[in-house]
């Protein structure tokens, strides 16, 4: 097929597994060990969408230990800043990639590429950006710091079929905020695979946090 109904089916593609994931934990992965058992707890918990970032050494290994290990889980790429990394992300076999800002080579690069991308915004012009290169789905970052629910509620007007993700500052006390608004899809967010539980592997907190947020997205 033409690569513009590639790309179609992509953003297709993006819209419904966000649309049926409510909340994504945000992962960074400081040992390759902590993978496998955390993807775990998490699917456990309830969320089986996971973005882990490319922010570490453990971070490639790391999901390929969970595509390997954990085949409920559905593992995607998170800060993807770069062509390399995009490449990266599809030999690794991930099954979607997310950025936190979005150039025109990135841009391009995702065009190019067969996974699923989700573009970082957080202004207008950058949402305008995405646009005309045939997005409808984006990641706003760093929601809290960008102006929250209140921004995205305002962009409903004349981006109508524009849907977000918004991450960044994210936790139980606002995520309802964000999730009660129809534009957004899904929240993102570390504050279920939390950086000082990984590091004590408490796996069953973790898996708390996770039932939690699915709850509260129910
Ligand atoms: C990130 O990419 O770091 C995410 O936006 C997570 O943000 P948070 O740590 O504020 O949840």
């Amino acid at each position: 097929c033409s690569k513009e109904t590639t790309n179609n089916l992509k953003e297709l593609c993006v819209r419904n597994l966000l649309a049926g994931n409510p909340v994504i934990p945000v992962i960074t992965l400081d040992r390759v060990e902590d993978a496998v058992p955390l993807a775990q707890a998490l699917v456990a918990g309830g969320l089986k969408v996971l973005e882990v970032t490319l922010r570490t050494e453990a971070a490639v290994e790391g999901i390929q230990q969970i595509i390997k290990h954990v085949p409920q889980a559905i593992v995607g790429t998170g800060t993807v800043c770069n062509e390399q990394q995009i490449k990266l992300s599809e030999d690794i076999g991930c099954q979607f990639m997310i950025s936190p800002g979005a150039t025109d080579n990135l841009l391009q690069a995702a065009q190019a590429s067969s996974i699923p991308f989700l573009p970082g915004i957080s202004s207008v012009s950058e949402l305008m950006r995405g646009l005309e290169y045939g997005h409808r789905d984006f990641k706003f970052f760093p929601a809290e710091a960008a102006g929250g629910a209140p921004v995205l509620k305002s962009m409903s007007g004349p981006f109508g079929d524009v849907r977000f993700c918004p991450t960044g500052g994210i936790g139980v006390h606002n995520v309802m905020a964000y999730l009660s608004l129809p534009n957004v899809l899904c929240v993102g967010g570390s504050w279920i695979a939390q950086p000082k539980l990984i590091k004590e592997k408490k796996w069953t907190e973790i898996e708390q946090l996770a039932r939690e947020a699915f709850a509260l997205a129910g």
